[in-house]
């Protein structure tokens, strides 16, 4: 089932790849907890020796997340920032990397407080002008690492001419597909080399699994990444491997009706005249309405605009009784699950941003980021209603 040429549909595929009845008849992938494999001779290379290098669940994970962005290659890590690191691992002193200005403020901390000393040149670039990435190219540029939709401000970068670009200059593309999920943009198709993802997001889908994921086609890029992985360590445990197959099984359903909630709210706000801006690239008054519509496609090819909106209330709205009045709708940060997630970036994750800093990227103090999950789009609306009220 692992094949990724075989011409099931996404949906069975997620249900079915990784998930064969094993040799004990179990319809459901067992938990392999086993660190160590009983080995039939001194000189055996059996598949399964050590659960840091290969283990049996993770491996169907495995064949199952690489099924999903049509990868011949995926492994699965500890965490979204575990797998971005193993990716920034590859490089060595003197190479040219650059990043979207917008990343992950993690993916920021990441390159400019723990890899500030390995002497790789990273820039970061207003990547959704493909004339700053064709401007910043010289000959050691070795990765350009674009993060589309970004986070919190949704802004897009074109994945297809940058991966021309790239193309030309031999340099390899990542991409991370945390935003969109596999359901909704799949970047290899679109001339990416490297998938990455927070699999804490819509893969797990029930906020109750930290880890991410690398997905690749390039044989030699899979093998540099495999080395990191099972070297440094930061590998999924079977039991988090487990939970995110069972997962994967729900994701068109979960995923979709999230993207159908956030379509209907986003229209919502934008009509609210207690909002004074909506951002949310399925909105045609999005600067990059035209770029989401045509890189950002579910698996049966029609466009889709993700489940984060961002938007920002008039000063009439008191935030602290906003937030009180919230009852199904979660303060808390992280996105992607079944349940609505709302959040302030300003003070919760770009707290550490400087402030002049913030304000110029657009991350005002009433901004607020919202993940819409998959409760009935009418009780999100009322709620959303009743908080931004005078009462
Ligand atoms: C876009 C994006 N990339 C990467 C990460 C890091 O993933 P993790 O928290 O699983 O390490 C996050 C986490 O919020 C994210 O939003």
């Amino acid at each position: 089932m692992s094949n990724k040429k075989d011409k099931l549909h996404f949906s069975t595929k997620s249900i079915h790849v990784g998930n064969d009845a094993d040799e004990t008849g179990a319809a459901v992938t067992p938990i392999h907890l086993s660190t160590t494999f009983k080995q039939p001779s001194f000189a055996s290379t059996e598949e399964f020796v050590y659960s840091r290098v290969d283990s049996p669940t993770v491996k169907r994970l495995e064949e199952n997340l690489a099924m999903l962005e049509n990868a011949n290659y995926a492994y699965a890590f500890s965490s979204g920032m575990a797998a971005m690191t193993a990716i920034f691992t590859m490089f060595k002193p003197g190479d040219h990397v650059i990043i979207s200005k917008n990343v992950y403020g993690g993916v920021f901390r990441l390159v400019t407080r723990v890899l500030d000393n390995n002497g790789v040149d990273f820039e970061f670039l207003d990547t959704t002008d493909i004339e700053n990435i064709k401007k910043a190219v010289n000959e050691n540029t070795k990765l350009i690492h674009l993060e589309t939709p970004s986070n919190p401000l949704l802004e897009l970068a074109d994945i297809r001419s940058t991966s021309e670009i790239c193309k030309k200059n031999n340099i390899l593309l990542s991409i991370d597909n945390t935003f969109m999920s596999p359901y909704g943009q799949r970047p290899l198709d679109l001339g990416a080399d490297i998938v990455m993802h927070s699999t804490t997001k819509f893969i797990s889908g029930h906020c109750d699994v930290l880890s991410g994921a690398l997905m690749i086609n390039d044989e030699k890029v899979s093998e540099k990444i495999k080395l990191i992985q099972n070297t440094a360590g930061a590998v999924v445990s079977p039991f988090d491997a487990w939970l995110l197959l069972r997962s994967v099984k729900t994701i068109s359903l979960r995923v979709q009706k999230q993207f159908d909630n956030a379509k209907h709210i986003a229209e919502w706000l934008d009509n609210n005249p207690k909002v004074t801006k909506v951002t949310y690239p399925g909105l045609p008054s999005h600067n990059q309405f035209e770029l989401a519509s045509q890189q950002q496609f579910s698996p049966d090819n029609k466009p889709v605009y993700g489940s984060m909106i961002s938007f920002e209330v008039d000063s009439s709205v008191d935030l602290d009784k906003f937030a009180k009045k919230l009852n199904i709708i979660t303060l808390a940060e992280s996105l992607g699950g079944v349940k609505s997630l709302i959040s302030c970036p300003y003070s919760m994750t770009h707290a550490s941003v400087p402030e002049d800093e913030k304000i110029k990227l657009g991350i005002t103090p009433n901004l607020l980021r919202f993940s819409i999950g998959i409760e009935h789009v009418e009780d999100l609306i009322s709620e959303l209603d009743f908080a931004m009220s005078d009462n």
